[in-house]
């Protein structure tokens, strides 16, 4: 037999019990009607890197017959693409553990929320904190990320609700992701909730974010998210704001008919939104026409799960429609306090009836084309970032069968390992 050459590369990821590389699909794009075939998993697999970047990946065997370069052993774990949360509030300065016991004893969260306490009290933290202690409770919030094996995410403002504390807050987030291994992304929420002091003149509020804020957080993230609710801002004070946001070239996100029905999917739909976030009460025409559009259904079962609504969103009907769904762990001090992608898949197994291989999709190559870095993250094809987690599980399958545990174990940014499990 010829010998081959073999080419020199910085180094060879092996110790991949199972390899999923999402790469027998295209590298990017949204994907509907997932089968596990689309997963690509490889038995005793590898993966070769350069530059921070996937050359290849195979089996170990024919990894190591093409590519000369010191070996990084994962330790017989199941290796899959960093995981991708594209819904998250980590700016936050302080935990509201008090708010959780209040709903223990029977409180329910709008009713907390129209009391002033809610996401107000997060706002009473954030502009109490000073843009440097914002930053490191940011910084230490995006933190514990890595840790769970993810390596992109998305994170909104929404907790300063003034200029300044808007500004402010994408500042932190900006400063924060600079020290971190993790891809940030940030979208600016200053329509997350209503100040006090406007709740007679919710419409003067409108016009501070559009007039005001709007302008200020330019060049500070990449996208535009309103709390669309009937109660908080409604259809048409949602629209001003997206449509201002749209003219201003920010991509937009929508919490959409979470807690109210209102038409909040179609609106996103319309406007040519991002995503549409949450989902519970959303309508026949709007699963319709989510799934004749791309914007991405982004749905958190984690908040419906922690706030102990009865209802979650109706993921099969999307997916069956043809919908393009992403999990997200909408991470914040209130409505759902975890990093966790792995929990998160539990519960699009067990409480949206999802199947794995719908939720493997869901949380890498789906959240990272809602985000627009599908050319970037998501999957393992060439010439993506080599974002790696390794997982302490038997098989692939076991990811939505572990619950309540962190099984990521190895976390690897570009290339570089970030994070081992002690
Ligand atoms: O997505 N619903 C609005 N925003 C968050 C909750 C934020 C909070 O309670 O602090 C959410 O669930
Ligand atoms: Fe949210």
């Amino acid at each position: 037999m010829r010998r081959m050459q073999r080419e020199a590369v910085d180094r060879l990821f092996v110790g991949c019990r199972e390899l999923l590389t999402l790469g027998e699909g295209p590298a990017t794009g949204a994907r509907r009607r997932v089968a596990k075939d689309s997963l690509e998993v490889i038995a005793d697999g590898a993966v070769a890197v350069q530059d921070g970047r996937v050359v290849a990946t195979g089996t170990r065997a024919d990894v190591e017959a093409r590519f000369e370069a010191e070996s990084i052993d994962l330790g017989d774990r199941v290796v899959m693409p960093g995981f991708v949360d594209c819904h998250t509030h980590p700016a936050f300065a302080a935990t509201r553990e008090a708010e959780f016991h209040l709903r223990c004893q029977g409180a329910d969260y709008m009713e907390i929320a129209a009391a002033g306490g809610g996401i107000l009290s997060s706002v009473r933290a954030v502009q109490a904190a000073s843009e440097d202690e914002l930053t490191e409770h940011t910084r230490r919030h995006l933190a514990r990320f890595v840790e769970h094996g993810t390596t992109t995410v998305e994170a909104k403002s929404g907790y300063g609700l003034t200029t300044a504390d808007e500004v402010k807050s994408l500042r932190a987030i900006r400063r924060a992701a600079e020290g971190l291994p993790l891809t940030v992304r940030s979208t600016f929420l200053g329509a997350h909730e209503v100040p006090m002091e406007y709740r007679a003149r919710r419409d003067a509020y409108v016009d501070l974010v559009i007039e005001e804020m709007l302008p200020a957080v330019e060049g500070l993230c990449e996208a535009c998210d309103v709390f669309a609710e009937p109660k908080v801002f409604d259809l048409r004070q949602s629209r001003r704001i997206l449509e201002a946001a749209k003219s201003r070239g920010l991509g937009l996100r929508v919490h959409a008919d979470e807690i109210e029905p209102m038409g909040g999917a179609e609106l996103a739909v319309e406007l040519g939104a991002e995503s549409a976030d949450h989902l519970p009460q959303v309508s026949e025409a709007g699963i319709a026409a989510l799934a004749s559009s791309d914007t991405t259904a982004v749905l958190l079962p984690g908040t419906s799960f922690y706030l102990g609504k009865p209802k979650h969103a109706p993921a099969r009907r999307l997916l069956d429609a043809g919908a393009a769904v992403a999990l997200s762990t909408d991470l914040n001090p209130g409505s759902c306090h975890t990093w966790s992608l792995p929990l998160i898949v539990t519960l699009g197994c067990v409480l949206l009836h999802m199947t794995p291989e719908e939720c493997i999709t869901a949380i890498t190559i789906n959240p990272a084309a809602s985000l627009r870095l599908d050319r970037e993250v998501g999957s393992l094809h060439p010439g993506k970032r080599a974002d790696l987690v390794a997982l302490d599980l038997p098989s692939w399958r076991g990811l939505g069968y572990l619950f309540g545990g962190n099984p990521a174990a190895v976390t690897v940014k570009d290339g570089e390992v970030v994070h081992r499990r002690a």
